[in-house]
């Protein structure tokens, strides 16, 4: 098996998570923006702005904080793994490879850790 062949396997089974990813998407972004919809929100709100004041915001996170970390997660995973896809096609070589890499799971562990936080500290 020829470099190229090694490269494409690895390249499709991590692409299986960018459609696991999307497909989970759907159901927590879709929950995430019904949060706004009176009538509709768990949150119980009159309004949009109701929904963003602080009180709101508070009991979503203390009665379902993990849904707001599994978007975070999700989301966070979805966006930069699309990206490290077009930066791998943009260019090739081992270097640029290594950088690309580095740079996405870099930021990927830097906004997850951060956001993590700000679940922790709301819940
Ligand atoms: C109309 C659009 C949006 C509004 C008004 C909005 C508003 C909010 C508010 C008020 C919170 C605090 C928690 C809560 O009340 O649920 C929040 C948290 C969050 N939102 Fe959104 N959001 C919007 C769209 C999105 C989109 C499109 C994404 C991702 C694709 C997203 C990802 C998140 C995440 C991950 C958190 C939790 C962050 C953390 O605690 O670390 N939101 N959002």
């Amino acid at each position: 098996m020829g470099e190229g062949e090694r490269d494409m396997g690895r390249a499709s089974s991590i692409q299986i998570w960018q459609y696991i990813t999307a497909i989970i998407l759907i159901f927590v972004l879709s929950f995430h923006l019904i949060e706004r919809v009176p009538g509709l929100s768990p949150l119980g709100v009159k309004s949009y702005e109701d929904s963003v004041k602080i009180e709101p915001v508070k009991k979503a996170y203390s009665s379902y904080g993990w849904i707001l970390a599994t978007l975070l997660i999700v989301a966070l995973f979805h966006g930069l793994n699309g990206l490290r896809g077009m930066l791998l096609e943009l260019r090739q070589g081992r270097g640029w490879r290594i950088f690309v890499e580095v740079l996405i799971w870099g930021l990927f562990i830097i906004f997850g850790a951060w956001g993590l936080r700000t679940v922790l500290l709301m819940t």
